[in-house]
């Protein structure tokens, strides 16, 4: 059986997903809801939300930030992984999503450990440091791709030494290596990259990643002081 490269990596990313992140209820259900509402369907795949589940447990994170919510599909995987007396909170600008979120989540029996912030984040992060909500153990950064520099930025201010910063679709199908691309998107994960490369409080590296939502990566950075 002679597969293209596109097609093998979407039947390799079902096999690793049946059997690592295999769907149940509740996750099905917020699948559903959100093609339903008809949200783009760009949430994380499930391999990527496990991903981020043993994230969280490994580095036994108890206080999450989620910049851009979304149906709250990877809001679900995260929130699985909390302990006792774990929160995340999640930001989101559409107040639709957030209602979308918030049944999702009710559903799967996890909406005491979600606070959503509904709004832009660029205006919900300086309440969140005002509030004293920080540090966070963990922060996914996956909302408008060109406030990615700011969106680091604030991260870095409601971080620990140890804190894990992940940036989620630093890959774009490829299009990160136009560096003279025009499109906000592709500007902001590229200077985002290079401020995460360069920061001296930050250890980080970026990843690829392919499968059923095609080619794009993660980068991930931890906290040094
Ligand atoms: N993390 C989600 C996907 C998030 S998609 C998942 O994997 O399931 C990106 C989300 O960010 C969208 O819901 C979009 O409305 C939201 N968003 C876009 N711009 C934003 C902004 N400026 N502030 C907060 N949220 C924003
Ligand atoms: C887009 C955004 C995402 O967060 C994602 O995971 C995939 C695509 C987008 O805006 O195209
Ligand atoms: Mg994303």
């Amino acid at each position: 059986m002679k597969k293209d490269s596109a097609s093998l990596w979407t039947a390799v990313d079902r096999y690793f997903g049946d059997l690592f992140a295999p769907h149940d209820a509740h996750l099905d259900a917020a699948i559903k809801a959100n093609r339903a509402a008809r949200l783009p369907a760009i949430d994380v795949t499930p391999l990527q939300g496990k991903f981020l589940h043993v994230l969280v447990k490994m580095t036994q994170a108890r206080r999450v930030l989620e910049i851009g919510l979304l149906g709250g599909y990877s809001t679900i995987w995260i929130a699985r992984a909390l302990p006792r007396g774990g929160r995340i909170i999640s930001l989101e600008f559409a107040p639709r999503h957030a209602q979308i979120a918030r049944a999702n989540l009710r559903r799967a029996g996890l909406l005491r450990r979600v606070d959503i912030r509904v709004g832009p984040a660029l205006a919900s992060l300086p309440i969140l440091k005002a509030e004293g909500a920080g540090p966070f153990d963990l922060i996914f950064i996956d909302a408008d791709k060109e406030n990615n520099p700011r969106y680091l930025e604030w991260a870095l201010k409601l971080s620990r030494r140890g804190t894990v910063i992940v940036v989620d679709n630093v890959a774009r199908h490829g299009n990160v290596i136009e560096a003279k691309s025009s499109a906000g998107g592709i500007r902001g994960t590229r200077r985002c990259l290079e401020m995460m490369a360069a920061h001296p409080r930050l250890s980080a590296v970026a990843l690829q990643t392919v499968g059923v939502k095609g080619l794009d990566g993660f980068a991930m950075a931890v906290v040094l002081r």
